[in-house]
């Protein structure tokens, strides 16, 4: 795991940007394991603007989203088929058949969340998997007691993420009570891993995850297996780290970072 710390959420935002652009320029058909929430909303407008101005072409990209809610419609404004739509696929111009969600609406959840991971495997796997950071540690929705090696599946939000998203519902108790969720095992095996972190209140999460022992309590710790794993954080996130010497010291000398420097 890398690591990288950035002063301001801005430039947090912008290099994690940056990164995936540059593997949609290295790939034009890369698979983009996509995540949701306040934090990805301003890495997709960034994105968005690339692609206005700098001509950057999703054209080809397919793209799987970790997660959804059980029973909210695509055209339900609270469904993260709706955020993705919004946020990133109209804006990017992804066509509608490259981008894959669970079906939270599905009659059968077993058999779609079965379905997608066949769907990931067709494609040949994810290259690149964006991941947020839940309150409670969660990546997708992998809820504390996730399985380090579990699959796509229906899961039971916990009480901290009901309070973490409810607002967003404005009537908190119109938050669906389950998801459907890529498991930590499905998110392990992308070939490369790409973690945003910013703000004050994910500080003690984020040492937690990094730092911290590998516990299916937070599964973002599960992180630490994985072989090509980034994590960018603003300096208000990286706040309750111990090694941010060496974190900067990697970011301002090791080769690979200087193009982003
Ligand atoms: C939701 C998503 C997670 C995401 C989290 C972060 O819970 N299921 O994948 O990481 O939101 O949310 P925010 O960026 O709003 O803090």
């Amino acid at each position: 795991m890398e690591i990288i710390l950035q002063p301001s959420a801005e430039r947090a935002v912008g290099l994690t940007a940056q990164l995936i652009a540059k593997s949609v320029r290295e790939n034009p058909r890369l698979a983009l394991g996509l995540a949701t929430g306040r934090t990805m909303e301003a890495v997709y407008a960034r994105l968005a603007r690339m692609h206005r101005e700098d001509a950057l072409d999703f054209r080809k990209v397919r793209t799987f989203n970790l997660d959804e809610y059980v029973g909210l419609p695509a055209d339900d404004p609270h469904s993260y088929r709706h955020y993705m739509t919004r946020h990133f696929f109209e804006p990017v111009g992804i066509p509608a058949h490259h981008t894959f969600l669970p079906d939270g609406m599905a009659q059968d959840l077993d058999a779609e969340c079965r379905a997608y991971e066949e769907k990931i495997k067709a494609l040949g796997g994810i290259d690149l998997q964006l991941l947020g950071i839940g309150n409670d540690g969660h990546i997708g929705f992998n809820e504390p007691l996730s399985a380090l090696m579990s699959r796509t599946r229906p899961k039971a939000l916990s009480p901290e993420t009901l309070a973490q998203n409810g607002p967003l519902f404005g009537d908190p108790t119109r938050m669906p009570r389950r998801a459907l969720t890529m498991g930590v095992g499905t998110i392990l095996e992308s070939r490369r891993a790409l973690m945003l972190v910013t703000g004050a209140a994910k500080a003690d999460i984020l040492a937690q995850a990094v730092e911290g022992p590998i516990t299916s309590m937070i599964s973002a710790t599960a992180l630490q297996l994985h072989p090509h794993c980034v994590v960018i954080a603003d300096e208000a996130a990286a706040a309750e780290l111990r090694g941010t010497a060496y974190y900067r010291r990697v970011f301002e000398t090791e080769p690979e970072w200087a193009e982003f420097r």
